[in-house]
């Protein structure tokens, strides 16, 4: 029961760029650039172009608030100004960076299921080895150490999963009321459900209805329809890069991924007073 509300709470008055009052700050892999290409949609949302990374480099932070600021794009009176690095969530200090900035900061936090998580991660890792001719050994090689047989935690692949290490450094900072967390796994299945929390939790007025979200056969995604010329609508579809086919992973491994997560997951849970079904 949609009820459309096409007005934005903005009036087109005091044209600028503002710092971000909100952050998508990850995690990696788990539907961040969905959710950037979605909220894009909201006539009341202004979103950086690209990632800026600006609060996990200690270089892009020394250069300032003001440099940060004109990075954004312009954005009315109303209007909400948000950028998404999504490495911001794993990397440590960049939570008190935010803090300094703006101790009121929202932010958006996507989860997944963390093993298909690190499994999309190695995929990506491996895109960038081809970009540099480097050879990439299989999944199961580099998650396993070879010495002793046990998971290799200090894989970068696997370090953004560990949520509750990192949930916990956000929260000395951030009470969770602050944080919002988007289940990546129903984004998928559920992007209206999703955005529209989001919308929610920004305060904005209900502007993203479910007949944005199309289902493609074809990506095997949902993709957006956005307006297009005299009152038209175009299908829109994330880029080649996102929905990768996953490669089977070895039984064994599995397992060893499924008992080294179970308890950091519980712990997860227990922390954001939530439950997801992994
Ligand atoms: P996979 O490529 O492993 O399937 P990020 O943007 O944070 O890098 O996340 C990429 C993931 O977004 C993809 O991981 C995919 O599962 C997920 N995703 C969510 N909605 C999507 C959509 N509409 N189209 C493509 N990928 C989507």
């Amino acid at each position: 029961n949609d009820i459309r509300n096409d007005i934005p709470i903005h009036k087109k008055t005091n044209l600028r760029q503002r710092l971000p009052q909100c952050l998508i700050i990850g995690v990696k892999k788990a539907g961040t650039g969905a959710m950037v290409q979605y909220l894009k949609m909201h006539p009341d949302v202004v979103i950086a172009d690209g990632e800026l990374n600006f609060f996990d480099y200690e270089r892009n932070y020394q250069q300032g608030f003001e440099y940060y600021k004109k990075l954004m794009p312009p954005s009315y009176e109303g209007q909400i100004t948000m950028e998404k690095t999504s490495n911001y969530f794993h990397n440590k200090d960049t939570e008190w960076r935010v803090y300094n900035m703006n101790s009121s900061m929202k932010m958006i936090l996507l989860v997944r299921e963390p093993i298909a998580r690190t499994v999309s991660d190695y995929l990506q890792r491996k895109l960038k080895d081809k970009v540099t001719k480097e050879l990439t050994p299989p999944f199961e090689e580099l998650i396993i150490r070879q010495k002793n047989g046990r998971i290799n935690e200090g894989y970068p692949g696997i370090r953004p999963s560990f949520y509750y290490k990192h949930m916990l450094r956000w929260l000395k900072y951030f009470p969770l009321s602050q944080i919002h967390i988007v289940d990546g796994d129903n984004l998928v299945q559920n992007p209206f459900e999703e955005v529209h929390a989001v919308e929610k939790f920004l305060g904005l007025p209900h502007f993203i209805t479910q007949d944005r979200f199309v289902f493609s056969d074809q990506k095997g995604f949902y993709c957006m329809s956005i307006d297009g010329y005299n009152g038209t609508r175009q299908e829109q579809c994330l880029s080649r890069g996102k929905g990768r086919k996953h490669p089977d992973i070895d039984e064994g491994v599995m397992e060893m991924l499924t008992d080294l997560f179970r308890p950091l997951n519980q712990q997860f849970y227990k922390l954001i007073g939530r439950k997801f079904d992994w």
